[in-house]
């Protein structure tokens, strides 16, 4: 993140003695990505964070070379709450619905408690479509819930513990990217404070204010890395940390606290965009005022994205363009380059006249194409490319 922060006990300057209160110096772990030419976080620990005792294979689920591509191709929809089961968390239930080399797109409805992870490869960007729960992280706790985008910096060592109380499971769209996920710099001012034009600011994001200070011996965290995953057992507890400071650490935004463009004529996916990241980006459709023109047609054109592969999740409100399509609350569209793609028929004419849009949606847009992985065959309705001819019994 662009900003400083600085949360429990540090000492007056960096890489100098800090002792703990039996005398024994903290141990310093700086986390710098870019090569220390970048942003970075500087914690102390308890105990020496280098300190491993086992280490042990372990197969991450949903590995990019099972899925298959999209061919022969078609828009497709997936229906992810048929992936529901009993017993999972958010870490290893994961099911791989989209990826390519760039970004992988998992589901999961969580209801246990995650191992402590590890993603190596790249940033988290997790979408909590309902449910509530508690991020833990080494930089302290995040409470999520519905609406949250959570983002997870690279190499942060977490666990999710679903609400115990919730009445329905963390249902979660994971976006895991293999580099850093951030606002679009477009946003940004030069010293990388949010301008006014952006839709959101310093306000909208939360962030761990305590660590955890957790203690503990021969913990296991589980970690994705470039050459697959590997079950780590440390000495100590990764969350005994007393604190920490920098402009690196997990931090979480509603897509409530989006506040959307608006225009007389339909505007484009881009002034709904909220975070990039490489080779894709994220966007947010949230409830709003609609085209004012008064020969407006507030739904989309039909549109070809010459360059890219689009994902749209659906997680509230009515979404007007897809009526009659099968779309509902937890699906996901694909409508890959390649294709044109617009609202079914009838939609444009339905929709002049609206003043307002209770439309929730995150889309993805990918730079390169995505294929099917396990998830997104076991819950695909197979009938929504038919949808806009009326054929196939679509
Ligand atoms: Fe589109």
């Amino acid at each position: 993140m662009p900003f400083y922060r600085a949360v429990g006990e540090i000492p007056r300057k960096r890489h100098t003695q800090f002792r703990r209160p039996d005398g024994a110096l903290y141990s310093e772990e700086l986390m710098g990505v870019e090569g220390f030419s970048s942003d970075s976080a500087l914690l102390y620990h308890h105990g020496l964070p280098t300190a491993i005792v086992d280490s042990a294979e372990w197969e991450p689920p949903g590995p990019i070379t099972e899925a298959v591509a999209n061919r022969p191709l078609k828009p497709r929809h997936f229906m992810t709450h048929k992936l529901d089961g009993s017993g999972l968390d958010a870490v290893t239930g994961r099911h791989l619905l989209l990826g390519n080399g760039d970004v992988r797109l998992s589901y999961v409805a969580a209801t246990e408690t995650s191992p402590l992870y590890r993603n190596a490869i790249g940033d988290e960007c997790v979408y909590v479509e309902s449910g509530s729960g508690v991020v833990e992280t080494s930089f302290g706790a995040l409470e999520v819930g519905q609406g949250d985008y959570v983002i997870l910096p690279t190499s942060t060592i977490h666990r999710w513990v679903p609400s115990p109380s919730a009445s329905e499971p963390l249902r979660l769209f994971v976006i895991e990217a293999t580099g850093h996920i951030g606002p679009p710099k477009r946003y940004l001012s030069a010293k990388g404070q949010f301008l006014e034009s952006s839709p959101y600011c310093e306000r909208d994001l939360r962030s761990p204010s305590e660590p955890l200070s957790a203690q503990g011996e021969d913990v296991e965290v589980f970690v994705r890395h470039r050459a697959g995953g590997t079950k780590l057992t440390y000495a100590h507890h990764p969350f005994d940390v007393v604190g920490w400071d920098g402009c690196l650490y997990p931090y979480a935004f509603n897509i409530a606290d989006f506040e959307p463009l608006t225009g007389r004529v339909h505007q484009p996916p881009p002034v709904h965009q909220t975070f990039e990241g490489p080779n894709f980006v994220i966007c947010s459709f949230v409830p709003r005022k609609v085209d004012y023109h008064p020969l407006s047609i507030p739904v989309p054109y039909n549109h070809h994205n010459v360059d890219s592969d689009e994902v749209l999740f659906y997680t509230g409100g009515n979404y007007e363009a897809r009526r009659g399509s099968g779309i509902g609350q937890g699906s996901i569209s694909l409508h890959p380059s390649g294709l044109t793609h617009g609202p079914q028929p009838g939609a444009a004419e339905r929709s002049i006249g609206a003043e307002f849009f209770d439309e929730l949606a995150v889309m993805v847009d990918t730079f390169r194409p995505l294929e099917i992985g396990e998830g997104g065959v076991a819950c695909e309705d197979p009938a929504y490319a038919w949808t806009w001819s009326g054929r196939h019994g679509g």
